[in-house]
């Protein structure tokens, strides 16, 4: 774990966590941080901690002690957000410290108690309410609900206007040096953005309408500092990933880089020989290609691609008179996930029924998608000349749809 300061009297300390699955689903190849802050004024504040496995504990308490702050002698715990990434040791915290309050929302403490049975010396707050920890040290909450739990709050500390966002302007990505903006390498900004698109699409683009909230309430709070749950901090210009939060948001709703995911599947190679010619064709046009051939793309990042992308072109043969299998479950978790409003375009191979391409306008229409479908093409075993010439249409279709929607998302920033 390692600890920063990071405004006058708040100290940041980030635990890289790797090996796992985000939430039991997300494989995080880069790791991810969990980063609590402690607060001091004449009282001491812990705002947010870690996972509650052992060693993340102890290294929590160990790390504390180096910044001179006695784990007993801690006044306040605040739950930003009750999920067990940040509030997994609270149970094992009881052990060594029987005085703490804990300040959490009103929808927190219930969950509290059905997680740790937590009743007492809990203090629900309302939006916008207060805590003075003594020494020039206000604290204030700012209820940000749904923005993946109805849990969740930001807290800010009115005198350096440092926000303590927990999931919010979060990322994956694990941090060996530059926990800051301004100390950041411009590929190390890539880096972050990337992995802040793939948190944001695998964790809260489902609630993207609600994230959207917690953004406009964040940009009347006049924030100098922002400092996630999970990545960097924002001290140079905070202002950069409420932007990029914003952009995310819109990306859910049609949005999306010019880029072109093509989501496919193919067990013989018919419908791939036709997957490899259009990739080209689309490179030529200077359009970035994310071939997602499942299910060798792991959930996280195929999820991620088809988020950021302007276009999708789904590309998959029949299998049992269905469509084949992994692309109908990569389908079905962007349905989960609701990415909507994609301009698409779909074909595949089929032996003697066809019912793939059935099936994905079956799934768009039950997760209502809502996307703009060029006219799909189905073909009989190997694509003849023709049946190419009609999928590199459809293709060029779609990338003139690319083109205007990826425009119109730049002119928005
Ligand atoms: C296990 C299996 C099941 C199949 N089921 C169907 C089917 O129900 N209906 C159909 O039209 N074709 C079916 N096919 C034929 C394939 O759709 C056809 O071979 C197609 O060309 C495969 O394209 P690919 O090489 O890109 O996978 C099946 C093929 C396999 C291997
Ligand atoms: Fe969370
Ligand atoms: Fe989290």
């Amino acid at each position: 774990m390692q600890t920063k300061q990071i405004a006058d009297g708040i100290h940041m300390l980030s635990m890289n966590v790797e090996d796992i699955l985000f939430e039991g689903i997300w494989s995080i190849a880069n790791g991810v941080t969990l980063n609590s802050y402690i607060i001091k004024g004449e009282k001491t504040a812990l705002v947010d901690g870690v996972i509650g496995w052992d060693g993340a504990i102890d290294t929590l308490y160990n790390s504390l002690k180096e910044i001179d702050v006695d784990p007993a002698k801690i006044d306040y715990i605040i739950v930003n957000h009750m999920e067990p990434d940040h509030s997994g040791w609270i149970d094992n915290f009881k052990k060594i410290n029987d005085k703490f309050q804990i300040i959490c929302s009103p929808k927190a403490a219930g969950l509290l108690d059905a997680f740790f049975e937590i009743k007492d010396n809990v203090t629900a707050v309302k939006d916008g309410e207060t805590l003075d920890l003594g020494n020039g040290k206000v604290l204030s909450f700012h209820l940000v609900p749904n923005v993946h739990w109805p849990d969740t709050m930001m807290t800010l500390d009115e005198e350096t206007k440092t926000l303590l966002s927990c999931d919010m302007y979060g990322a994956f990505g694990k941090i060996e040096g530059h926990f800051f903006d301004d100390e950041m390498t411009d590929q190390e900004k890539k880096k972050f953005e990337e992995e802040g698109i793939r948190y944001f699409s695998n964790v809260m683009g489902t609630f993207s309408p609600q994230v959207k909230k917690a953004v406009e309430k964040t940009e009347k709070l006049d924030v100098k500092v922002i400092a996630p749950g999970h990545g960097p901090i924002y001290r140079k210009n905070p202002q950069d990933i409420i932007n990029d939060y914003k952009r995310y948001c819109g990306y859910r709703m049609g949005k999306g880089k010019k880029e072109i995911s093509i989501l496919w599947g193919s067990m013989y190679g018919m419908t791939e020989r036709v997957v490899n010619i259009i990739k080209e064709l689309i490179e030529k046009e200077g359009i970035a290609v994310n071939s997602l051939q499942m299910p060798y793309v792991n959930t996280s990042d195929m999820v991620s691609a088809i988020f950021r992308s302007a276009g999708v072109i789904i590309a998959a043969p029949t299998y049992e008179y269905k469509l084949f299998p992994p692309v109908a479950v990569a389908l079905d978790e962007i349905g989960r996930k609701k990415i909507s409003q994609k301009a698409a375009f779909c074909f595949g191979s089929y032996g003697w029924s066809g019912g793939a391409q059935k099936e994905i306008v079956e799934l768009i229409d039950k997760y209502k998608l809502g996307w703009d479908f060029v006219e799909p093409v189905e073909f009989n075993g190997r694509a003849s000349d023709e049946e190419m010439e009609v999928v590199k249409n459809g293709v060029i279709e779609l990338i003139e749809k690319v083109k205007k929607v990826s425009e119109h998302q730049e002119s928005c920033g």
